[in-house]
């Protein structure tokens, strides 16, 4: 396991993200209520970059006749065929096996920090 120093904390506004490139691939770094999440660029669908994706929320479950918008950005909606991914997990909005790896990030001083090389993620 590695932490790699990618960026300073204010690089990424409130709601906004960066892309990095990190030991070969590229990596979206999203901030979502001041916390900061890392997704690869790459949809799992049919590779489309991640980092052109739309970042909003999405319906919730409601009753019948209402309609229910929560989660606003908190999700990231493919580019290219809008499959939605919470951008807190990677995990898809449709299915519990479809997904976008995820990162952990490490904020410290100031810095954001991805972690590589965890059970679960390539190294
Ligand atoms: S490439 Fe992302 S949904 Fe098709």
């Amino acid at each position: 396991m590695a932490v790699y120093d990618v960026l300073h904390a204010d690089d990424v506004p409130e709601g906004g993200s960066a892309l990095v490139r990190l030991e070969g691939r590229e990596i979206v770094v999203y901030r979502v209520g001041g916390q900061y999440y890392a997704l690869n660029n790459y949809c799992p669908h049919q590779g489309a970059p991640m980092c052109a994706g739309l970042v909003s929320g999405t319906t919730e479950p409601a009753g019948v006749y209402e309609y229910a918008y929560g989660r606003e950005g908190e999700i990231v909606r493919c580019p290219w065929h809008g499959w939605e991914f919470d951008i807190k997990t990677g995990k898809s909005l449709f299915s519990e096996r479809t997904r976008v790896k995820s990162y952990r990030v490490e904020v410290r001083d100031g810095r954001i920090g991805i972690v590589l090389g965890e059970r679960g993620t390539a190294p």
